[in-house]
């Protein structure tokens, strides 16, 4: 079996959860290559050598322009900040690369159309890690609705909910800091109910939104100071939908309770569906049948369900880490049949135009098209 020699920028919480994919990947699916752990790249020597230890990477480094260019690495994984995606990429697609990069795309539009210009003129598959799309309750609701088990659809009302910044002396980070993280809840939550919107329901036009900062100054770690919180703390959006189905798409850090608390539901003639990640091995399904019918909760664990053959007995539920060994083996997939993967770059941009008409009818208050 070939070997695909893998390099990964960054090692905090999306480089575990992507070093835990690639290792994962090859012993429940059926890959055409052995993804090659082979060097992990940070900042911090100590900590990125720690983790290469945990994660078996072969080698560890702390620079990432000497990574990018080496002649062994096959697939370049942006798992860093927001404001490092577009150098990353950019460099590693003038060395040809496979770019498989972490959402938001960038922190700016024009970012982003850089980033899919420099992977299309040098001919490399490009794929970003909107990973939610392969939960595969998700995937089944995407079967449903291309079925057209929901008739025409009407509504598409996503809410995505933690609460890790409602304390106001948390300590400011990478997030809080528009220079490295480009926007707030907007890239880091709202971007992933942008992208669930446009996978089941289709492009989004038009959107009137806005951003909030609840509190603009937080506590520096280790200091005295205090730094100025330039991104937003929510974001609140009505969107319309190019097939002329509405919807609501909200992102707070505010939503005290709810931790990951990741929804949809969508409304149509026939039918609805609403799914949870909180609950990700369930479906929740209404077809109208009747007087008697009513929602029911599908448990999406049957080998039958999208990505399930590859996992345990029906019933013995799979969780969040799972998301991330499907979306590798989906990159491997079309790396192997010559095609770009889903969602990608193009994909990234779109949300990118999406995100910047939020921003754009928060400082106007006009509705705004996409
Ligand atoms: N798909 C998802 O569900 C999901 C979830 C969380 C984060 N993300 C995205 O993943 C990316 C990383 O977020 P995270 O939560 O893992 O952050 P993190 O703070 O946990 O880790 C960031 C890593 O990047 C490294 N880094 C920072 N600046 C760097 C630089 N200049 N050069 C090299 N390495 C650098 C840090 O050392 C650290 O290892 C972001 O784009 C974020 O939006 C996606």
């Amino acid at each position: 079996m070939r070997k695909l020699n893998i390099a990964m920028i960054g090692y905090g919480f999306m480089g575990r959860a992507h070093s835990n994919a690639w290792r994962q990947v090859r012993a429940f699916f059926d890959v055409p290559y052995e993804p090659v752990l082979k060097v992990i790249c940070g900042r911090n020597e100590a900590a990125v050598k720690k983790v290469a230890e945990d994660f078996s990477w072969q080698e560890y480094s702390t620079d990432w322009q000497d990574v990018v260019t080496r002649d062994d690495i096959d697939v370049v994984d942006i798992c860093s900040p927001g404001y490092t995606h577009a150098p990353i990429a950019i460099a590693s697609a003038e060395a040809k690369k496979i770019l498989f990069c972490e959402k938001p795309l960038a922190n700016t539009l024009q970012e982003a159309e850089q980033m899919l210009d420099a992977a299309t003129r040098n001919h490399c598959l490009h794929m970003i890690c909107h990973n939610y799309r392969r939960a595969p309750a998700v995937s089944l609701a995407r079967e449903l609705l291309n079925n057209g088990d929901l008739g025409t659809i009407y509504h598409y009302r996503a809410t995505y909910l933690q609460d890790w910044l409602r304390n106001p002396e948390f300590p400011t980070r990478w997030r809080l800091d528009k220079s490295k993280a480009g926007s707030g809840a907007l890239g880091d939550l709202f971007s992933h109910s942008t992208d669930l919107g446009r996978y089941l329901v289709g492009e989004i036009t038009n959107v009137t939104a806005l951003l909030k900062t609840f509190v603009s100054e937080r506590p520096v770690i280790n200091s005295q100071e205090r730094a100025h919180v330039d991104v937003d703390d929510a974001a609140l959006s009505l969107v319309q939908f190019k097939n002329g189905a509405i919807g609501s798409i909200e992102a707070t850090r505010y939503a005290t309770g709810r931790k990951n608390f990741n929804r949809f539901e969508i409304n149509g003639s026939r039918g609805s569906l609403a799914f949870n990640l909180e609950r990700m091995n369930e479906l929740e399904f209404f077809s109208d049948e009747g007087p008697n019918s009513g929602f029911r909760t599908i448990q999406v664990t049957d080998k039958t369900h999208p990505f399930l053959s590859g996992w345990w007995p029906p019933g013995h539920i799979i969780g969040y880490e799972h998301t991330f060994t499907h979306t590798v083996f989906e990159l491997l997939q079309a790396i192997s049949e010559d095609r770009l993967p889903t969602p990608n770059f193009e994909d990234g941009v779109q949300n990118q135009r999406v995100l910047d008409a939020v921003e754009r009818s928060s400082t106007t208050g006009t509705w705004q098209s996409v």
